[in-house]
């Protein structure tokens, strides 16, 4: 019998980014605590510090003086957003409506992604953007006055959503995103919170003129995309394991929520409402699971967590169809090919598709060596069956899990002591 193990997962990576753009337009001093400290988030901060804003160091907790909706000065360099999409697209929303030129830059993943979706709805609104190559960084914003906009989106992305609530917040004009599935909301349950007008019907959310936000007093909850990894290892036989403090915001549930149906014994204990959402304790236990095709209308909520969903699936020794994830193709990898290649490599049978995999029931023990191509999600989604008893597994960069989790190697070591 294992023991039972505890993990305190660190703040929520979506909320940390957005604490810190919406106490920087905030009038006024706001309070955070609990924000994750990781690579992804200090690119945040330091490009709003090259915008003028006093962001301390990122203590446990700290107060951030706010410059208001429009108050940010004209960066003297570019701005360089490391591996970080949230920094580069929310920011970019910010940035359209203020009347100065800005040069984004991140580094090779960051670079090779998409920025079209969220420079086509921000250049309706009347901004300008310039790419150096076809698509992707680096991109120049010559921002100024925009126009209001209601804006269908291609694919449920609360990145983009989020660029066109954060441009008609700043540039004070009424805004619409109408989605196909609904993506992570924590921009509009934060913009409410501060007493900015949001409404919100099914796919659709609008934010209508305001003149200022209040600050923030927030707690960061436990970030559900980092307690998914420990959820992995308990329900895979690494013995039980309590993760406390966990933001089950029903846009981020898909993947415990597909556990569950799939036969996994985990129990959220405690909901209580912190920072306009619900957190809870999980606790989940060694299970046995079923053959599984995933339903289209659940990627949305857990599309950060469909690699690690295919790597529980191999060690479970069941078979999973995902299909409708084309948006995988567009992370900090391309989750797809690099899953795909990279359960060939501890041998378990995939079937790539365009928009997902099918992973084959596992007949040979997990052996082999992981090439995460850098991505974050990709070496604790394998570092999870590196940990498994009877698993032989090596991760060619166990290093760039600094982008989101920089104590996960410690976090899960602690729990098979
Ligand atoms: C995020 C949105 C998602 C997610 C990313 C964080 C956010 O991206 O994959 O890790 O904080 O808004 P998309 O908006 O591209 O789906």
């Amino acid at each position: 019998m294992k023991a039972r193990g505890v993990v305190r997962v660190p703040g929520d990576k979506s909320i940390s980014h957005r604490a810190l753009i919406l106490g920087a337009l905030a009038t006024g001093r706001s309070r955070i605590s609990g924000i994750l400290h990781s690579a992804d988030v200090s690119s945040t901060a330091s490009v709003l510090r090259s915008l003028g804003v006093a962001v301390p160091d990122l203590a446990s907790t700290f107060t951030l003086p706010g410059k208001g909706l429009r108050g940010l000065r004209a960066p003297g360099s570019p701005l360089y957003a490391g591996n970080s999409g949230t920094t580069v697209r929310l920011m970019s929303g910010v940035l359209a409506a203020h009347p100065f030129e800005s040069r984004l830059e991140g580094d090779t993943s960051l670079s090779r992604r998409p920025m079209k979706r969220i420079a086509e709805p921000l250049t309706a609104m009347g901004a300008r953007f310039e790419f150096a190559r076809e698509d992707g960084l680096p991109m120049t914003i010559y921002g100024g006055r925009l126009m209001g906009i209601t804006w269908n989106t291609r694919s449920a992305s609360a990145q983009t959503k989020s660029a066109i609530l954060l441009a008609g917040l700043v540039g004070g004009v009424q805004v619409s995103v109408i989605e196909s599935q609904k993506s992570r909301d924590h921009t509009e349950r934060m913009l409410t919170s501060l007493g900015a007008p949001v409404e919100t019907e099914e796919t659709m959310v609008s934010l209508s003129p305001v003149d200022s936000i209040s600050p923030l007093d927030l707690d960061v909850p436990g970030d559900p995309s980092s307690a998914a990894y420990f959820v992995a290892y308990a329900i895979l036989g690494g013995g039980e394991t309590t993760i406390p403090g966990v933001c089950i915001n029903p846009t981020r549930t898909g993947f415990i929520d597909t556990l569950a149906e799939m036969g996994a014994r985990i129990v959220c204990e405690e909901r209580i409402a912190a920072a306009g959402d619900s957190v809870a304790t999980i606790v989940a236990r060694k299970s046995s699971l079923v053959d599984w095709v995933l339903d289209r209308a659940r990627i949305p909520s857990m599309i950060d967590e469909l690699p690690l969903l295919a790597c529980v699936a191999a060690a479970a020794r069941v078979t999973l169809e995902v299909r409708g994830a084309h948006e995988l193709r567009v992370k900090e990898s391309d989750r797809i090919a690099v899953v795909a290649r990279n359960l060939r490599a501890v041998g378990v049978d995939v079937e790539e598709l365009n928009d997902g995999f099918i992973v084959k029931r596992r007949t040979k023990p997990l052996a082999g060596r992981i090439e995460t191509d850098g991505d974050h999600r990709i070496a604790m989604s394998f570092g999870v069956l590196a940990a498994l008893q009877g698993s032989s597994i090596e991760i060619d960069d166990p290093g760039c899990v600094s982008v989101s989790y920089p104590r996960f190697w410690e976090d899960l070591k602690s729990l098979h002591r």
